[in-house]
């Protein structure tokens, strides 16, 4: 099986190691990569030279400039993908971003499966997956290709609009949880009470955890994924009527704390 990955970030990197204990082939799509490499960039860089069974795409989707998700480097991807070879989106993409694909081609084979890994340790996440979900068309395809590892026990299957909330909820909830400890601290602070000992006191409770509890000297949320994707899913909710308040707070506050740019 011979699979071309779009995209050779934190997250491409982390899927042609994973293919790796598949027996699968990889093929690399990006022109950055091959300009890294010092290669000629008229060869090898576009989907269609591949000849592979099938593409998955994990190129960047960033922020637009008005706040939305920017699938454009998905969709260049997926005009150079014959319509008949199974696409499977890594790629964080929007509900409008999904609905857009399809309006475009309707005849292509999209499934979409979000991606967990965290890019600090991208490669060991993605070889400890445990769990996939995964939606769309020619889902059973992927299935073949991922199923063939040891750490992978379960495959979760749902409708792609399901898959893309849980992605942007997900990440939403846990930036929300840094932003509520960062306002613990500022009351310590204010109130010159220890905050690694109230913090400590409180994730004591397994309901609420350890993790992303912790206030950096950069204060708050960033990184690749935090920033835009509760930005998007703010934009989304506002195209659909809904006001994500709690959420919105949340990334006002953390404008407000957060130190740097990312
Ligand atoms: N970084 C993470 O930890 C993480 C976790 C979960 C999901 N995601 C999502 O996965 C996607 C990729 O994230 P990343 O961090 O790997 O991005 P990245 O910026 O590290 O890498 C993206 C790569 O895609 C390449 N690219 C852009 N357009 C291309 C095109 N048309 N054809 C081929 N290659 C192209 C770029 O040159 C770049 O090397 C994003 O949607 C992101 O939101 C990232």
């Amino acid at each position: 099986m011979k699979i071309a990955i779009a995209g050779y970030g934190y997250v491409g990197k982390a899927v042609e190691a994973y293919l790796q204990h598949t027996g699968a082939t990889t093929k690399i799509v990006d022109p950055e990569y091959y300009r890294i490499l010092g290669k000629d960039l008229t060869c090898g860089l576009k989907v269609s030279d591949t000849n592979a069974d099938g593409v998955i795409i994990c190129v960047n989707t960033p922020q637009a400039e008005n706040g939305e998700c920017d699938i454009s480097n998905v969709i260049d991807v997926l005009g150079d993908t014959h319509a008949e070879k199974p696409v499977l989106i890594k790629s964080t993409i929007s509900l409008e971003g999904w609905k857009q694909i399809k309006e475009i081609f309707p005849s292509h084979t999209i499934s979409f499966s979000p991606e967990f890994i965290r890019a600090d340790t991208a490669i060991e996440d993605m070889l400890n997956t445990k769990t996939i979900y995964i939606g769309g068309g020619h889902y059973y395809f992927w299935e073949r290709v991922f199923q063939r590892t040891t750490k992978l026990s379960k495959i979760i299957h749902a409708k792609p609009e399901e898959l893309i909330l849980a992605k942007y909820f997900r990440n939403s909830f846990l930036a929300t949880k840094v932003a509520f400890f960062n306002q613990i601290y500022d009351l310590c602070e204010a109130t010159n009470i220890d905050f690694s000992k109230v913090s400590t006191l409180i994730t004591e409770d397994s309901r609420i955890g350890q993790s992303h509890t912790e206030v950096t000297t950069e204060r708050g949320f960033g990184g690749h994924c935090f920033p835009k994707d509760t930005q998007a899913i703010i934009k989304t909710a506002h195209r659909e009527g809904v006001d994500l308040s709690l959420l919105r707070e949340a990334i006002r506050y953390n404008n407000n704390i957060r130190k740097g740019t990312t």
